[in-house]
């Protein structure tokens, strides 16, 4: 009898363990306590874009999700082993969509997001508006710089401390076009967004019109110790991360 109990036991303890093993699978571990997930990808102005979201525990164990991707039951079951969600950041005006449906499954999460998504989004509850006088709960873990000078699209950019990490969603692009077509793949060259040496897409390019204050966004970016960038669209950069950023950025100088 005592042997039968001890291996169903051992059994349920083993399925448990394959369970959390599988969830984790559908995230990629990038260093201790950051993993990204990608999402579906999406189309902007018809072009191919792949999605992906950034996860980064804080020492308490809670969660902040930037820049959420449409999560299907196995990623908000996964995001469960991981720890608690706590915090779900827009960093711009345009990546917010998925915001809504991951408070839905976790309703005690806060919603910070930049000042234009509460006219965009209404019917959300903002915790917190992310701009250069913000300050926030997840600090010092994760350090900000709102990076100006774009007419559309400032965005918030963040700095995972421990891990040398810098945490972007659209100033950098870096995307891999080998299942693109010929057309897509000369449109993101012209663009510049084509890897391995993506950088800032043309369109957010031509919208800064005040280039001194993005670079003085560069310039406090760069005091930053970091050596990986995580990005939203295409393959991220896993070393020599200052090195790039300078390049991506010379079109500013
Ligand atoms: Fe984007």
């Amino acid at each position: 009898m005592c042997a039968c109990l001890f291996a169903c036991l051992l059994v349920k303890r083993n399925l448990i363990l394959i369970g959390k093993l599988f969830l984790l699978v559908m995230l990629h571990t990038v260093a201790p306590d950051i993993w990204t997930m990608d999402g579906e990808s999406i189309r902007f102005f018809g072009i191919p874009f792949p999605l992906r979201m950034t996860i980064v525990r804080l020492p308490d164990q809670r969660l902040w999700l930037h820049s959420p991707v449409r999560p299907s039951k196995e990623q908000l079951a996964a995001l469960q082993v991981l720890g608690s969600t706590a915090f779900l950041v827009a960093p711009n005006a345009f990546h917010h969509l998925y915001i809504g449906h991951w408070q839905e499954h976790f309703p005690e999460a806060q919603i910070w997001g930049v000042s234009k998504l509460k006219q965009k989004r209404p019917e959300l509850h903002f915790s917190g508006i992310l701009d250069e006088t913000a300050e926030t709960p997840w600090q010092p873990h994760i350090e900000q710089i709102y990076f100006r000078g774009s007419a559309i699209l400032p965005e918030m950019m963040f700095w995972h401390r421990s891990t040398k990490t810098l945490i972007l969603t659209d100033y950098i692009q870096n995307h891999d076009t080998g299942n693109d077509g010929w057309f897509w793949r000369r449109l993101k060259r012209i663009i510049g967004v084509e890897g391995p040496q993506g950088g800032v897409p043309l369109d957010l390019r031509l919208s800064v019109w005040h280039r001194r204050a993005a670079r003085d966004s560069l310039q406090q970016l760069m005091q930053w110790d970091f050596e990986r960038i995580i990005i939203a669209h295409g393959n991220c950069i896993e070393g020599n991360g200052r090195e790039y950023l300078q390049k991506a950025f010379e079109w500013l100088q």
